[in-house]
């Protein structure tokens, strides 16, 4: 029998892979998965208690109907990164601005780290795959301050690891440090994430296509050629592309990341400059897909290279298989021509 890896193992092993190995970022990832286990235990009895489903009954700074779960997720990761030492602050979706930690031991921290705490919230009620997606970055103010705005707002290709954690049929961590993908799943049994899928890889292209689309009259001219060419007959594979959509970013992602496809949120008359947050959700995947041989793109902008202005920055989101989004692209770049 082959002898089972686990996450705390396989950090330690590939603590030389960090560019400043000291440890402490293998500690950071270690608190992440246990907050993790927290709060897998929570959405595990979601269904049964009112006091953890349900919504909290207040919105957060972007208007969004908060659950009782999300605050519940985001207290948990906050509580586990302000006790570590290793993290000096933290900016999350559910609060309005980040946090600076105040106790000495925190603001020795090297690190920051930017949070959606649960991803695909409004699928609570439902029974259907929620996430918690992370993004890990050295801070550039000074070490033993507080931590400031400087910190949270470094561009993706800045980040030091990424990551996420599916609360799916089962319970999944996967996360890169730069160094190729690595998935884990949570034994109940034990408690331990056990490495299930070493070294992931995005397939160049997939047979699904990814996107709401309901949106589709209300985005340009581009992505409804993209979508109209999935629709298609497709003599090489004797059909369509299939569409699959969860409304769970995380979910959508993990399963493209898997099998291949696209996930296309696109800027529209609705949410003119994208719906997804460029700092807790689009960078951390992208740098995830990157390291697994995807892409991640605005249509017009690499997401890793953008600049964020400010927290809840939000940017339109194209990310999965190689080749898709490089069609996408292309078709944008077309039908950009066309309009000029
Ligand atoms: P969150 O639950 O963190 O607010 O994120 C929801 C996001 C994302 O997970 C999902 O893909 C998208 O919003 C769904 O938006 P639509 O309902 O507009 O399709
Ligand atoms: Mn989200
Ligand atoms: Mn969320």
């Amino acid at each position: 029998m082959s002898k089972v890896t686990t996450l705390n193992e396989f950090i330690m092993d590939r603590q030389h892979d960090f560019a400043y190995a000291t440890g402490e970022l293998s500690r950071l990832l270690s608190d992440i998965s246990v907050a993790s286990k927290i709060v897998t235990r929570d959405v595990r009895r979601a269904g049964l208690v009112d006091a953890i489903q349900g919504a909290e009954g207040v919105t957060n700074i972007q208007g969004e109907a908060q659950q009782k779960l999300d605050l519940i997720a985001d207290t948990q990761f906050i509580r586990m990164f302000e006790s570590g030492g290793e993290v000096c602050g933290i900016a999350s979706e559910e609060n309005d601005d980040f946090v600076a930690f105040d106790s000495d031991l925190s603001k020795k921290g090297k690190y920051v780290v930017l949070f959606d705490p649960l991803d695909g919230s409004s699928n609570i009620d439902v029974n259907v795959s929620i996430g918690t997606i992370f993004s890990i970055y050295r801070r550039v103010s000074k070490t033993g301050e507080f931590a400031t705005i400087e910190d949270m707002l470094q561009s993706g290709a800045e980040q030091v690891a990424a990551g996420y954690v599916l609360y799916g049929s089962s319970t999944m961590l996967v996360y890169t440090t730069g160094a190729g993908v690595n998935g884990f799943t949570l034994d109940p049994s034990i408690g331990e994430y056990c490495l299930s899928h070493p070294d992931m890889k995005m397939p160049e292209i997939g047979k699904q296509y990814s996107m709401n689309e309901g949106n589709i009259n209300i985005c340009e001219q581009g992505i409804q050629d993209f979508i109209a060419h999935c629709q298609e007959y497709d003599p090489a594979t004797n059909r369509p592309y299939s569409g699959r959509y969860i409304g769970s970013l995380v979910a959508d992602f993990h399963r493209i990341l898997i099998k291949g496809g696209i996930y296309i949120y696109p800027d529209t008359k609705n949410h003119p400059e994208g719906r997804l947050r460029l700092i807790y959700e689009c960078n951390p995947l992208a740098m995830i897909a990157e390291q697994a041989g995807g892409l991640a793109t605005t249509g017009r902008k690499r997401i890793l290279d953008i600049k964020p202005e400010k927290l809840h920055q939000r940017v339109p989101y194209i990310i999965g298989s190689k080749l898709m989004v490089e069609r996408v692209v292309g078709l944008i770049e077309k039908s950009s021509v066309v309009e000029k």
